[in-house]
């Protein structure tokens, strides 16, 4: 396995050491924390779409879907219980991971990834078991709960595991096990809903126990961060934890650095102050833009609802199921020609290449779409030709989303903040990740009943701006270091006046050792 050293491209540093077979299981492990968000991401839509499971708890939907034939095909899952169901996941995702950043910083990523387990786990099983609609939303919330606590503290355990020249492959490397848990819950559902006597969706549900599981165990056996250790006082045993992760000796650089970084981050007093400074500016806009958009490309509307929506253009229960499975293969192999193309061809080919790729998927859709169901949704016969089309036109706005908006931006927000605000400034990137998410849950039923075909033309609309703003606003950050990140904003056209005659927190000495202290 190689080994890394000397000076980077950037002139900035870089640390001894190896990938070692100890960081990498280290890392899969823990990036497991993404197959169980995935999961939940993938689960519901199939869900929704089995009889049974509306029969027993969203009876007014089942009836509208089989007895009303006259209804317009746009509006039969519109029930803002059955959205309810769905959404309430990422309010409490919001909530908890605003909570998580204080128990991760002070009681280590461990007890956070250990407490995200228990709560998924303890979710699953009163989801398996419900009987009540109140029962399937407690259930959700817990689950939510999890996703808060996992996804505050995974990326932050990897990105101090991760060797620096391997950072940005491990960071996508969470986004890919998101997208594993959504195909494996999609392939799920398919099989399941088979199930004879109606009861598929109980171990749809209940099946995301094997992943809490997974990482309950998992953050019992993981290893400790050095930074989490040092943060915690252990100073010997971090730096001989170091030694062991990076499989050298000679760590004493990057150690220093780790103690100089974690003695700075103590002390900034009021990290969410910080962030209103005007140097600042790009970095917040950042924080909240990139997170807003990357939900308003519509992703979620393919992800949460694909069996619905395919249903809603009148495929059959089986088939719409298996399209789900389709969309979430694409997503998977899309994502892993992101790890390999994002430091080569940079983030922003990726970003406006798979900008333009799904504004033009979505034109499509919308005019294929708005010509069979026209206003009124009543489509007649549907040709065969016809769902291949739309189908296949999914899938490509799919594959480019999941080899730029999607790991991108999660990716992006993680390398741009200089340390005196990263932690700050990443809960706001999730805190927003959660609430658009919970929003586009929310509104989507009773849009696709209202704006009927008119929702793709809605998001297209969105990702022409958002490919513009990036366009003039978001700088290339391909293969520089995180400490000289401050450089590309002074290089930047517009951000230049922010931080023109900014050194970036405390200077240079600050970010030294902001490689690994997240
Ligand atoms: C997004 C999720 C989305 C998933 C799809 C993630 O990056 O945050 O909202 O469902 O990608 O693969």
């Amino acid at each position: 396995m190689p080994a890394v050293g000397g000076i980077g491209p950037g002139g900035g540093k870089e640390y001894p050491g190896n990938l070692t077979p100890f960081v990498t299981i280290t890392c899969i492990v823990a990036a497991m924390g993404g197959l169980i968000f995935g999961y939940d991401i993938g689960i519901s839509g199939g869900v929704t779409s089995m009889d049974p499971f509306l029969k027993k708890f969203f009876l007014s939907v089942y009836h509208k879907k089989h007895n009303d034939k006259t209804t317009n095909q746009y509006c039969q899952y519109d029930s803002q219980t059955l959205t309810m169901f769905t959404s309430s996941l990422y309010l409490a995702a919001l909530i908890s991971s605003l909570v998580a950043s204080t128990v991760t910083r002070k009681f280590g990523r461990k007890l956070s990834m250990l407490f995200g387990g228990l709560l998924f786990l303890i979710g699953a099983l009163i989801n398996g078991f419900a009987q009540k609609v109140w029962m399937l939303i407690v259930g959700r919330i817990l689950l939510g709960f999890g996703i808060g606590f996992a996804n505050q503290s995974v990326p932050l355990y990897l990105s101090e595991m991760a060797p620096y020249k391997y950072r940005g492959a491990l960071n996508i490397g969470f986004q890919l096990s998101i997208t594993i848990g959504i195909l494996v819950a999609n392939v799920l559902n398919y099989f399941f809903a088979k199930i004879k006597g109606g009861w598929g969706w109980r171990l749809s549900l209940g099946g995301a126990m094997v992943p809490a599981l997974i990482i309950t165990i998992g953050s019992l056996v993981l290893p400790d961060t050095p930074n989490s250790m040092i943060e915690r006082g252990d100073i010997d045993k971090a730096r001989q934890q170091l030694k062991k992760v990076r499989g050298v000796e000679d760590v004493d650089e990057e150690f220093n650095d780790l103690v100089a970084a974690s003695e700075a981050s103590q002390k900034v007093e009021h990290p969410w102050r910080n962030l209103l400074q005007r140097k600042y500016r790009p970095h917040l806009t950042m924080a909240i833009m990139i997170p807003f958009f990357q939900q308003f490309t519509g992703i979620n509307v393919i992800m949460f609802y694909a069996p619905v929506l395919f249903g809603s253009i009148g495929f059959k229960d089986d088939s719409a199921l298996m399209s789900a499975v389709i969309t979430g293969v694409v997503n998977v192999a899309a994502t892993v020609v992101s790890i390999y193309g994002v430091d080569k061809w940079g983030r922003r080919a990726l970003f406006l290449e798979g900008g333009a790729q799904m504004i033009l998927c979505q034109a499509i859709v919308a005019a294929a779409i708005g010509a069979k169901f026209g206003i009124d949704g009543n489509p007649g016969d549907l040709p065969k030709w016809y769902a291949v089309v739309v189908v296949l036109f999914i899938c490509i706005y799919v594959a480019g989303f999941a080899w730029s908006w999607g790991p991108l931006g999660w990716l992006v927000p993680s390398e741009i903040f200089p340390l005196e605000i990263r932690s700050a400034a990443q809960s706001i990137n999730v805190s927003v990740n959660m609430l658009f998410t919970f929003f586009v849950a929310q509104i989507f039923l009773t849009m696709l009943c209202h704006m009927k075909f008119g929702l793709f033309i809605f998001f297209g609309f969105f990702v022409v701006i958002m490919t513009i703003f990036i366009y003039f606003f978001l700088p290339e950050t391909k293969g520089i270091p995180i400490e000289e990140m401050g450089k590309v904003w002074k290089a930047h056209p517009y951000w230049c006046r922010f931080v023109e005659n900014e050194e970036y927190g405390n200077g240079v000495e600050l970010n030294k050792g902001a490689v690994k202290n997240v």
